[in-house]
């Protein structure tokens, strides 16, 4: 059913924004607020959920279309340095600050033989990539990501093959990254001209093993057994790493958090985290109704809190004292270039989605969600990074910016420090399969270095501004730093290689620093509001 305009008040506070009626948990607060709907948000820095780790705001990189090949990678290009790597790419994501990428898939590593992608670039075979249908020349592995990585200033977050690959090959990987020298392994990066070990720290159990389409799909038992048998095996290789266990693929899937709790079940001691994964859009009539598109990240939170509550069972039966973290290592909006057949090209035009305003909205609203949720999220990856499912798009000569590119930017540059605990008071809509949605969405942080706040604020109204009264707990600021917001009247308007700038930010009106402050925000909007105590 399509979402109505049916009107009331809630009031959101605490870790979630979720707004769930039925539920009870919030209260409503018609009385506060003023006939024309003026929303209130009370920021108190004493009241803060957790530290942000800015690895929620990571992204991902799979040899998929032409992320790799064409994407970052591109030896012959003049836009190539010497390693091959696109020059304007590197210096995008550089500029961006992505903190962690997860790289080599996805579905594509399920099939992936890393050996295949080290030694002399001459003698690596080309291969049939059998998770898209493509041909894999193996010209980019591993030493090569992690080389773009230190270019970039980025973290690796390596995926390990749970499908064909076993727990002995997987640790093998460990030991080739990690071990300085005097092993197999080791020996052999350094026979491969990589004398120094690169200490990676974090890595993915597999890809979506609950999955029929996943190469070597496996029952959440056999997965969790090998699980273990990898975890305990990568840990006898090194002692200090994080190994994030493969949650189920989404709650479209019959076996959602069912899968999670047997996994856990067989291997909760030896990791460390569990993923989660969301494609808003995808498979599901949601897109054909903007205000329920637009509450998206409402239903990313209500998955992150059940994960979680799987999580704490498992916890409670086994008496750990090990609280898990969330990796939500892959989300996004995609629905349209769904087809994952490379018709066996190299580097095929894959999932190359094009991104309007309204994405770019979604994305903004799932931003406040990993925000708020930072007490249990402390890692999640934007899928992808560049071509495939991304902000960024090139061609052989240029690099644009997606519209989804923005609220990326603005929560990898301004959200810093410690998450608020707001109160936010909103007008509402009713979705049917969410309850009531308030138009207003709010995430903010309070950099304890600086003092500096920033508010990310989502307004979900299609056809009016709305005004938020800001109420400074602790005072006035001492001056507005900066606000940018993300609007325009066509929903639908994207930006491309010809005309990249049809999406674009531009400054949002602020009244003067106050102990109470409105702002009026456009209708279908995002903005960023930056202030100095
Ligand atoms: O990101 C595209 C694909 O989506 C990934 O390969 C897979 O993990 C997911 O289904």
């Amino acid at each position: 059913m399509a979402s109505s305009t049916r009107r009331s008040f809630i009031r959101t506070s605490g870790l979630s924004a979720l707004a769930l009626g039925a539920s009870g948990a919030l209260r409503n607060v018609a009385d506060a607020q003023s006939s024309t709907g003026t929303a209130r948000l009370v920021v108190d820095s004493a009241r803060t959920v957790a530290t942000l780790d800015r690895r929620v705001f990571g992204s991902f990189l799979e040899h998929l279309g032409r992320a790799i090949y064409g994407g970052v990678f591109e030896p012959g290009s003049a836009l190539a340095d010497a390693g091959g790597f696109r020059r304007d790419v590197l210096s995008e994501i550089r500029t961006l600050n992505v903190p962690i990428v997860r790289y080599p898939g996805g579905n594509f590593v399920s099939g992936y033989d890393w050996l295949d992608g080290v030694g002399p670039s001459a003698a690596r075979p080309t291969v049939l990539d059998r998770a898209w249908n493509s041909i894999e020349t193996n010209q980019f592995g591993t030493n090569e990501f992690l080389s773009w990585c230190r270019a970039v200033g980025t973290e690796p977050l390596l995926g390990l093959n749970f499908g064909t690959g076993t727990a002995e090959k997987a640790a093998a990987l460990v030991e080739y990254c990690n071990v300085p020298s005097g092993t197999k392994w080791s020996d052999l990066r350094r026979r491969h001209g990589v004398e120094a070990p690169w200490n990676v720290k974090r890595f993915c159990l597999g890809n979506e093993m609950d999955g029929n389409w996943q190469i070597g799909h496996m029952t959440a038992l056999e997965y969790g057994r090998k699980a273990a048998d990898a975890a305990r095996q990568m840990r006898a290789v090194d002692r200090d790493l994080q190994r994030v266990a493969c949650g189920s693929s989404g709650p479209g899937m019959a076996t959602y958090l069912e899968w999670d709790r047997v996994v856990l079940e067989e291997c909760y001691d030896v990791v460390d985290a569990i993923s989660l994964h969301r494609y808003f859009g995808l498979n599901s009539d949601v897109v054909k109704d903007d205000a329920r598109f637009l509450a998206s990240n409402l239903e990313m939170e209500r998955q992150i809190e059940e994960v979680a509550a799987v999580c704490d069972y498992v916890r409670g039966r086994r008496k750990s004292a090990k609280r898990l973290w969330l990796s939500f290592d892959e989300w996004n909006v995609w629905y349209r270039q769904t087809g994952g057949n490379g018709r066996r090209e190299k580097a095929p035009h894959l999932l190359e989605e094009v991104y309007d305003l309204r994405d770019a909205l979604v994305v903004g609203g799932a931003l406040n969600s990993l925000v708020r949720q930072a007490n249990r999220v402390k890692l999640a990856c934007l899928a992808q990074l560049v071509n495939v499912i991304a902000p960024l798009v090139t061609d052989a000569t240029r690099v644009i910016r997606q519209s989804i590119y923005y609220p990326y930017a603005w929560a990898l540059a301004y959200a810093k420090g410690q998450v608020l605990n707001l109160v936010t008071e909103s007008q509402t809509y009713e979705v049917a399969s969410i309850g009531q949605v308030p138009f207003i969405d709010v995430a903010g942080t309070i950099d304890p270095a600086t003092g500096n706040t920033a508010l990310f604020i989502l307004n979900r109204d299609l056809e009016n501004a709305r005004a938020l009264k800001v109420v400074w707990h602790d005072g006035a600021p001492a001056r507005v730093l900066g606000a940018d917001v993300l609007t325009g009247t066509n929903l639908k308007a994207v930006n491309t290689l010809d005309a990249p700038s049809t999406v674009a930010p531009r400054r949002l009106d602020t009244p003067r620093p106050a102990s109470e402050m409105t702002f009026e925000l456009p209708p279908r909007s995002y903005s960023v509001v930056r202030l100095a105590q």
